[in-house]
C-alpha cells in the first residue's frame, strides 16, 4: 500500500510573490491533531518529492490547507508555486509533530510565536475550540519582513471573530499580534527584541512571559527558534516533547524547500 494519498488543488492563493497558499481535498482517512505537519509534494518524473508542511486547516475541516514559501530554485516550491485548481498533490498519510497543546503542561496564556510560514501551525491550533478550553488568552504573533507578508491578517482581525461558531468561543481569548522588521507597521522589529524590550506584553496587556502562567509554542527560522528558547529556558521554561509535556515546545519550519 502507498504511503500517501493523493489529492486535488481545490484553491491557490498568492500572497506575495514569495508566499501562497493552498487548499485541497482530504482522504476521510487521514486523521492529524491541529498543530502536526505532514509531508506534502508532487511526483515528478515517477518519483515523490516531498517536504515537511504544517497542515494548516484545523482537524475538523473537510480540506486541507498548507502555507508555502516558494523557493525560486527550490526543489520542490519551484514546482509547487505553480499549481492549479484540479492538480494532483501527494499528501502523507502520517501527520506528526511537537506543536499540540497535549504536549503542554496547564497554563493560563498561551503564545503562538510565529516567524513567516511557521504562522501556519497556529492556523490549526487557534481554530481549535479545545485550546481555548484550555487557556484563558491566546496569543497568536506572526513576525515578517514586510508588510504584505502578513498572510492571514483579515482572517485574525476579522474573519474569526465573525466565524459562526468559534467567534462566541474565542471572544475576549485571541489576540493576533503582528510585527514587521523591514518595513514601517504600527509593531516593528523582530519579536525577540519586542519581548526582552517590554515592548510586546505592554502592547497586549498583559505580564512578561514567565513560567508560572505562560506557555509557548514556537515555529519558524532556526535562528529565531534557538534565540527564543535561549530567552525563554532563561526565564525558567522548560521544554516539553511529544513524551513529556512542557511549559514550551519547537519546530522549525522548513525554509529552504
Ligand atoms: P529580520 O528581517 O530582522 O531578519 P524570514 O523571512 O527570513 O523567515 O524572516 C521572517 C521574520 O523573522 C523576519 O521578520 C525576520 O527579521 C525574523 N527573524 C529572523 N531571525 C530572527 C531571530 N533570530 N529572532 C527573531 N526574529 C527573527
Amino acid at each position: 500500500m502507498s504511503a500517501f494519498l493523493e489529492e486535488r488543488v481545490l484553491t491557490v492563493h498568492h500572497w506575495t510573490d514569495r508566499l501562497f497558499s493552498f487548499t485541497t481535498t482530504r482522504d476521510p482517512a487521514l486523521r492529524f491533531s491541529n498543530g502536526h505537519f505532514t509531508m506534502i509534494g508532487l511526483k515528478v518524473d515517477g518519483k515523490p518529492l516531498l517536504r515537511a508542511y504544517s497542515i494548516a486547516s484545523p482537524n475538523y475541516e473537510e480540506h486541507l490547507e498548507f502555507l508555502s514559501i516558494k523557493v525560486p530554485e527550490g526543489p520542490l516550491t519551484s514546482r509547487l508555486q505553480n499549481i492549479q485548481v484540479g492538480d494532483t498533490i501527494i499528501v502523507g498519510k502520517k501527520p506528526t509533530g511537537t506543536l499540540l497543546i497535549d504536549y503542554l503542561l496547564p497554563g493560563k496564556n498561551l503564545y503562538l510565536i510565529g516567524t513567516g510560514t511557521g504562522l501556519a501551525p497556529w492556523l490549526a491550533v487557534a481554530r481549535d475550540p479545545e485550546t481555548y478550553e484550555r487557556f484563558d488568552k491566546v496569543v497568536v504573533v506572526h513576525g515578517v519582513r514586510q508588510v504584505e507578508e502578513l498572510a492571514y491578517q483579515q482572517l485574525f482581525e476579522k474573519d474569526l471573530a465573525e466565524h459562526e461558531f468559534l467567534g462566541e468561543i474565542l471572544k475576549d481569548k485571541l489576540v493576533y499580534y503582528p510585527t514587521v522588521t523591514r518595513e514601517p507597521f504600527r509593531n516593528q522589529g523582530r519579536i525577540t527584541d519586542l519581548i526582552e524590550d517590554g515592548t510586546f506584553p505592554a502592547n497586549i496587556g498583559l505580564p512578561a512571559l514567565d513560567p508560572a502562567n505562560d506557555r509557548v509554542m514556537l515555529c519558524g527560522s532556526p535562528a529565531m527558534l534557538a534565540d527564543l528558547k535561549e530567552m525563554l529556558e532563561k526565564r525558567g521554561f522548560n521544554e516539553g516533547n511529544t513524551s513529556t509535556p512542557g511549559d514550551f515546545v519547537v519546530e522549525r519550519a522548513f525554509v529552504e524547500k
